[in-house]
This record gives C-alpha cells, structure tokens and sequence, in this order.
C-alpha cells in the first residue's frame, strides 16, 4: 500500500458535474473503492490542468467527509483515460505526456470500424466470427446484395446505433430503410439496379461501410446482442469483466440502448433460446480475450473495450464492432450491479499494475 496517486482523465462535461456527483455514465464512487482494495488514490483531472514538465496539477480528490475537492497533487505516473478526444492537437498533448514518462492507458479510444475489421480478418482464426464486410459503396453494395438477402449499412466512425441502415432483398427490388435523425421516423425506399439518391447522398457525405447482416438470435421476436466488457486486470492480463445483453425494441434491427433498446441479463436470454449458458460464456470469453490480444498487438495502449457481439441462433459468437470507451451503464440498466462496479474496479487494477512496474 503506497496510496499513490491514479489520473482518471475525464472529459471537460464530467468534470463540471463532479462536485455534484451528477456524472452521468461515469460512476466515481466505484474508482474510490477500488483505490482502497489496490492502495491507490483516484485522482479526476482534465487534459488541459496537465503542463508538461510540471510535477503538480488541480485534480478532484475525494475528502474525509465524501466530498470531491480540488486539490494540488502530484502529476500522476499511470492516468486512465476515461475522455474522447477528436483533435489533433489533444491527441499531440496526450503523446506528448506520453513520450515525458505518463503512462496513459486508453490513450486514443476512437477507431475505424474499417480498420477494426481488417486487423481482425488478416487472421484466418477469425474470419468465422465476422460478417462479410466491404466499404459502402454503390458497385459493393450491389454486389453483396447478390449473395446475401439483408444488409448493415452504417457509418465507419459511428454512434449510438446513428446512421445504422438495413437494406432487405424483396421480391420486387431492394428496400433501403432509414432512420431520419432529426423526425425519429422511418424511412423505406425501394430500389432496383441503382442506389436510391438520398442513399447515395449520405454515402458521399462520410465513410460508411457495407455488412452482411448477422441472423441475430431473438428474445420476445426482436433481435439481441451482446456488450461484452474486455478490460486489462490486476495481473496485467486481459479478462471478460462482464455480458450484457441488448435487445432492439419493437420491429427494430438496432439494440443500442439510445434507440429504444433493453438491457437484460444474458441468462434470461439464454434461457428463453435453449442455449447453454456455460457453453455460450465460453466460446464468447474465448473468441473476446483473442480478438483483444490481437487488438493490443496492432493498437498500442488498448486496455479497455466494450465489444458488441452478436449471436446466431445456435449460440456462435459474431463480431459487431469494438468500443474503447464503451457505456458502461448498460451493465447497471440490467440491474448487473457487480459487474457494473467490477468494469470501473477492474481499470484501477490494471493501474496499479501497471505502477508496480514503473517503480520495480
Ligand atoms: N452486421 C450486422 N448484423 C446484424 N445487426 C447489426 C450488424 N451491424 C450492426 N448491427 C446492429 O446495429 C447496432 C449498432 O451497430 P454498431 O454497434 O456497429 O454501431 P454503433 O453502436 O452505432 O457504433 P458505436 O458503438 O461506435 O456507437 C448493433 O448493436 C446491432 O444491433
Ligand atoms: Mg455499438
């Protein structure tokens, strides 16, 4: 126990709220009680109160009476990044501390779908776990709508199930369907041997990719998926922290949760698909601690992920995407509480890990 102290780096949002304890997704508290069972002090700071060169900076620190305080503190050695930053010159700064001896784990947490998908699939072990995947474009398009009957098509650098558009064969032509952002409503479009022109709009307007559409396995007559927690431990090795399942509302063939979608255990999920659970945990475990590793070998500083992982109705594992600063709230809108605590507890592990290692 040498109580030193751990950077949470937040973004300007979930600092402001921290006096309150209104943080939304993030729960602080959890950081603290991990900071008694590793020994450690969280500390909650911002990008811009860190000058590089200096030894202190203001951060939060919880006091004796359980409030929050700013506090002078030394700079710390490990931070973990808990903030997105879209710009380069944030990026420059986080490597800059970086290339000064932080040690920042999270550093970058926004990728390319694209780029995800192609590091996976350069390994044959995994080309079973993904979905026929091209970058979106009219001739890609066409051409995967003859050999499969339903199509993803989503933006490469998406969120929140935003932009996700379904393309159905019929039997008269194609039907385009898409949420409009701004109405909420549903748009359908039929289509023959030409992209509709709003479809085609939206396609040169930002990257978007094309996807063969997972057969997902369903729970009351709507599909589910799974978030499915991948953290760097207290070991030093990489865990499944945590499933959650999520199911799409009503007629829906998104399940985020900003869309309508429920969280629910996996169990009750499971259970109502025949599948077995032990079995399912593990060839999900499996197939999310591989796909990590090979992550981290390609990514540096990659320690924490929320993969989406689809199942077909026989329980096989599909991969959806990988967030490196995923919700985890959907843990607790199960009413998964432990696991909830554990994705938050499980970071300041790695954190004290990775501060033994500095100083041994
Ligand atoms: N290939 C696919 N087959 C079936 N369903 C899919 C497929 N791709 C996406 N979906 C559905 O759409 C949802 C949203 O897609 P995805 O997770 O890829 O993007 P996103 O959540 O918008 O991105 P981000 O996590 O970066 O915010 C998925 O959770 C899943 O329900
Ligand atoms: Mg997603």
């Amino acid at each position: 126990m040498n109580n030193s102290y751990i950077g949470i780096l937040v973004n300007n949002e979930t600092f402001r709220t921290i006096p309150s304890g209104r943080t939304g997704f993030e729960h602080l508290p959890f950081y603290e009680e991990a900071g008694k069972e590793y020994g450690i002090i969280p500390c909650f700071l911002r990008l811009q109160d860190i000058v590089p060169g200096e030894r202190t900076v203001r951060a939060y620190v919880k006091n004796k009476s359980n409030h929050y305080v700013k506090k002078l503190v030394p700079v710390p050695k490990v931070i973990h990044n808990r903030a997105i930053f879209r710009t380069v010159p944030h990026n420059k700064k986080i490597q800059q501390l970086i290339d000064g001896g932080i040690i920042i784990f999270n550093k970058r947490n926004r990728y390319s779908k694209l780029e995800i998908h192609e590091l996976l699939s350069q390994k044959s072990e995994f080309l079973p776990h993904l979905p026929m995947t091209m970058k979106a474009n009219q001739k890609n398009i066409l051409q995967m709508l003859k050999r499969c009957d339903s199509l993803i098509v989503k933006p490469e650098r998406g969120g929140l199930g935003n932009g996700v558009m379904l393309i159905n064969k019929m039997e008269d032509g194609y039907l385009w369907t898409f949420r409009n952002r701004k109405t909420g409503k549903y748009n359908r479009t039929l289509f023959g041997k030409e992209l509709p022109k709003e479809l085609a709009r939206l396609l040169s307007k930002r990257p978007y990719l094309v996807q063969e559409r997972i057969s997902l396995a369903t729970f009351q007559g709507n599909p589910f998926d799974l978030r499915v927690s991948v953290q760097m431990n207290g070991s030093g090795r990489w865990q499944v922290t945590g499933m959650v399942g999520k199911v799409a509302s009503d007629g829906n063939y998104v399940t985020n949760i900003a869309m309508g979608g429920k969280a629910y255990p996996l169990d009750i999920l499971l259970k109502k698909n025949n599948l077995n659970k032990a079995k399912v945990y593990k060839a999900v475990e499996n197939f999310s601690i591989r796909a990590a590793k090979r992550l981290s070998a390609q990514i540096e500083g990659l320690s924490d992920l929320g993969f989406d992982i689809g199942l077909t109705g026989e329980g096989f594992p599909m991969f959806i995407e990988c967030n490196a600063r995923d919700h985890r709230i959907t843990f607790k809108n199960a009413k998964l509480e432990s696991v909830w605590r554990a994705t938050h507890t499980t970071p300041m592990g790695y954190a004290s890990f990775l501060l033994k290692n500095v100083k041994g």
